[in-house]
């Protein structure tokens, strides 16, 4: 293709390298150099006469913007797995095809959710705080004491790929696999995991609780005051999907009052403006949305859009459509 008839690609943010300089070889791209994520009218306006959007978390593909968009875009490829920063409803109207990456990050993902599993447990931040803040006087037999993970329960929200490899790594802890998911799996793919009908049933009998839903009209505020109780006393709040599948009100008092022993978060509602009192409180471990956040795995996520965005633009259907 020469460079009069490559496709007009918007880029919203900085991609690795790798992927940027293969991108700029298909398309004719315009980057978003300074790297912040764009305001609605600042996106629809430097998408004039481009072809094609690569978009990512950062965006707010809300109705009003997607109306906006110019004609010529047919497509919306986004960095990320998780759509809920797009609406999917405005995207079908438009008739513009939305894509996403899964699959790629799944590893990424699920690692950082055991790290989180044992740094909540096991009381990682307040541990790393009297190092740094030399308040650790001596070892003491009754010091720190953290809660172990062999042999409890893990209930798993939401058992897709993510979920999965979440129980791949747990059963290597010694943990017993308890999960809700729309559907059953199947015995092979349960790998003894035990199903509950219900979110509540779930949480009833889960000593740590890992989200791995998607944000959906349905998840959004799942965990609240009256769900978060259902949890056994003592038990470990784990969220490596998205922030607003917890009330952070909710979460917050739990982790006070100590009905909710510790929360490992990499998600937040309003990132990167988090709620301040998770910075304050001692039970919390808390990870800036590092799920997917390794090289490999960001340039698997880049490769991946751009297969799906050369995939249309030959005139097939993206291996990753999700709509129409
Ligand atoms: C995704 O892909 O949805 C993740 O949240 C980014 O790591």
């Amino acid at each position: 293709m020469t460079a009069a008839t490559r496709p007009g690609l918007l880029v919203t943010r900085r991609l690795p390298s790798a992927v940027e300089a293969r991108a700029a070889r298909s398309y004719n791209v315009e980057i978003n150099a300074a790297d912040g994520p764009w305001a609605g009218a600042e996106l629809v306006a430097r998408a004039q006469g481009r072809d094609g959007l690569l978009v990512t978390v950062t965006d707010r593909l809300d109705a009003e913007t997607i109306e906006k968009l110019p004609e010529t875009i047919r497509i919306m490829a986004s960095f990320s797995v998780g759509l809920d920063h797009i609406n999917l409803d405005a995207a079908a109207k438009r008739g513009i095809v939305v894509t996403n990456t899964p699959d790629v990050l799944t590893d990424a993902t699920a690692d950082i959710a055991l790290l989180l599993i044992l740094g909540a447990a096991r009381g990682a931040s307040p541990g790393m705080t009297a190092i740094r803040e030399r308040t650790w006087a001596n070892w003491a037999p009754t010091g720190m004491l953290g809660i172990g993970i062999t042999g409890k329960r893990l209930g798993i929200l939401g058992m897709g790929r993510i979920g999965r490899a979440v129980a791949a790594r747990a059963r290597a802890f010694g943990m017993a696999i308890h999960y809700h998911n729309r559907r059953r799996l199947d015995e092979a793919a349960a790998e003894g995991a035990v199903w509950h009908e219900t979110v509540e049933d779930l949480l009833a009998h889960s000593d740590i609780l890992s989200v791995h839903c998607a944000s959906t009209a349905e998840t959004r505020g799942l965990l609240d005051a009256r769900t978060l109780a259902l949890l056994p006393k003592g038990a470990v709040v784990v969220n490596t999907a998205r922030g607003d599948i917890v009330n952070d009100d909710a979460l917050i008092a739990a982790l006070q009052s100590g009905h909710i022993a510790a929360a490992g978060l990499d998600v937040f509602n309003n990132e990167p403006n988090i709620d301040p009192r998770y910075r304050t409180l001692p039970n919390t471990f808390l990870l800036p949305h590092l799920g997917s956040a390794t090289l490999e795995t960001r340039n698997a996520m880049g490769f991946r859009a751009l297969d799906n965005l050369d995939e249309f633009f030959a005139g097939r259907r993206p291996r990753d459509q999700i709509v129409p």
